[in-house]
């Protein structure tokens, strides 16, 4: 399952705004045993069916929280909108040395009794480096400033959404 992304950020951040949904059927080889992970998520290597690295990600579980596909939607959710904010940002930002883009990622169901969930997107080669975190904490690296203008510009733009 992918998101549609949204033709328009002023509607997308309207409280009864639909995401759409397009469903298909896909195969993937997926890596046993995770290579990395998250606060949230473990990260597994995979190869599609177009032999292209796809990275695979299961939610962490935490506490009693339901681990259902409601829950993975929101997380892929909120990665299509942010593509979409990226998208607008690259036409108004005017250092062109530097371009935030995200990955559109999928959500999969196993089709096995189990009926595991996790998302999927493309592998991204590099060093990953954290940026900033929920509780308000950020890197003071002066070349990821551009991060910080988009966050407070993605902050403006959906009134703190
Ligand atoms: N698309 C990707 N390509 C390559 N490595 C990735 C990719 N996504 C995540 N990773 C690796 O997995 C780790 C955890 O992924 P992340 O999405 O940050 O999980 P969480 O949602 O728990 O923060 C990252 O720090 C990175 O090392
Ligand atoms: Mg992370």
């Amino acid at each position: 399952m992918t998101f549609c992304l949204p033709s328009n950020i002023n509607k997308c951040i309207l409280p009864d705004y639909k995401m759409k949904i397009n469903e298909k059927e896909l195969k993937v080889i997926v890596a046993k045993l995770p290579f990395s992970q998250g606060v949230l998520r473990l990260a597994y290597h995979g190869i599609d069916e177009y032999g292209k690295r796809v990275v695979l990600k299961l939610l962490k579980r935490m506490g009693w929280e339901e681990m259902g596909l409601k829950r993975y939607l929101e997380a892929i959710e909120c990665q299509t909108v942010a593509y979409k904010f990226a998208q607008e940002f690259s036409i108004v930002n005017n250092d062109n040395n530097k371009i935030i883009k995200y990955t559109v990622a999928r959500v999969a169901q196993v089709k096995n009794s189990a009926g595991t969930f996790f998302t999927i997107e493309s592998y991204i080669d590099g060093e990953y480096e954290k940026f900033n975190n929920n509780s308000g904490w950020r890197n003071n690296d002066m070349s990821l400033e551009i991060l910080k203008t988009f966050s407070h510009w993605t902050h403006h733009l959906s009134k703190g959404q």
